[in-house]
């Protein structure tokens, strides 16, 4: 895909943060934008006219990625506006913050059914028309510095959710090279962006109940926020930026922050001195 221009543009999450900046990014080279999430108040916003906002024309789809029946209304949706999508952004995410210990499964259910489940049923309800239609398109899933690190105290879900995203990306990548659909593949892991991230809870059903986050948890949250998401973090147009151009130029990994590339080098090198080498098997 070489353009944005004409393109139908869904983006999960699209209401606030890297979603909403990229809408506007993706908006701005001349697609068609369609933005999911469940926040419908904050949907209303990103169109509203002022400053910032999306044109008119872009379509708003109250969707909990979650649940399968609401992404597959978003597909309806978007089909009946515009007849296509070419481009797919899997891009809500939320998080907990607790140790493992003290995550309780609603937790879990919570934090993998936005992020990974999410993702799954994205590529599920998208994936067959895209390839049905035969033209290039391309898939967007935002995992996180998290999936490539892994083992993240306080965040176990959340860790778990987005090494599960970019194995998923890595099989798609692998998948479309395989049956030759020009459907392209992009996972984003980014680092500290200066977004809503750290509130997320402010999204969670009431059915899973509230978190009972610890003391230590929420110091850690305060920390990340601080120091990382906040003012300090990229600002989430930095990110979307990335995120177009590898697009267009096909990219598989937009890593969008150097902050973590010690931690991802520290934690290959501790694989590669366990992996045996052939020499060693037969030894
Ligand atoms: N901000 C960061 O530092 C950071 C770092 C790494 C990865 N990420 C990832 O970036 C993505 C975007 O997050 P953000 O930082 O822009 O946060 P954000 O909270 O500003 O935006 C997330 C959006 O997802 C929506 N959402 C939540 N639950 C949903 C659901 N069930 N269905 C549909 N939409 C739902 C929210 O309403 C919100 O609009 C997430 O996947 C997040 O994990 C963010």
């Amino acid at each position: 895909m070489d353009t944005f221009e004409g393109k139908v543009v869904v983006v999960t999450g699209g209401a606030s943060g890297i979603g909403l900046a990229l809408a506007r990014a993706v908006a701005e080279r001349g697609a068609s934008v369609v933005i999911a999430d469940v926040e419908a108040e904050a949907l209303d916003a990103a169109v509203r006219p002022g400053p910032g906002a999306l044109p008119s024309a872009t379509l708003t789809v109250p969707t909990d990625v979650s649940d399968p029946v609401s992404v597959a209304a978003l597909r309806d949706a978007v089909l009946e506006r515009h007849g296509r999508v070419d481009v797919l952004c899997n891009n809500a995410g939320v998080s907990t913050f607790n140790l493992l210990a003290d995550q309780t499964l609603d937790d879990w259910r919570w934090v993998l059914g936005v992020n990974l489940w999410g993702v799954i049923h994205g590529i599920s309800t998208f994936l067959p028309v895209m390839r049905r239609q035969g033209s290039p398109g391309h898939i967007v899933n935002t995992a996180s510095v998290a999936g490539l690190v892994s083992g993240i105290a306080f965040l176990g879900p959340y860790a778990v959710s987005k090494v599960g995203v970019v194995s998923i990306s890595e099989t798609l990548r692998q998948e479309m090279a395989f049956t030759g659909d020009p459907i392209g593949v992009s996972v984003v892991c980014p680092s500290g962006t200066n977004t809503q991230v750290m509130e997320a809870e402010r999204n969670r059903p009431a059915a899973l109940g509230a978190e009972a986050r610890t003391p230590d948890a929420e110091r850690w949250r305060l920390g990340i926020k601080d120091g990382f998401t906040g003012p300090d973090g990229l600002e989430p147009e930095a990110v979307a930026d990335q995120i177009v151009d590898a697009v267009l130029a096909d990219r598989f990994w937009v890593i969008t922050h150097s902050d973590l590339t010690p931690a991802f080098e520290i934690r290959f090198a501790e694989i590669m001195a366990h992996a045996p080498r052939k020499q060693e098997d037969r030894a």
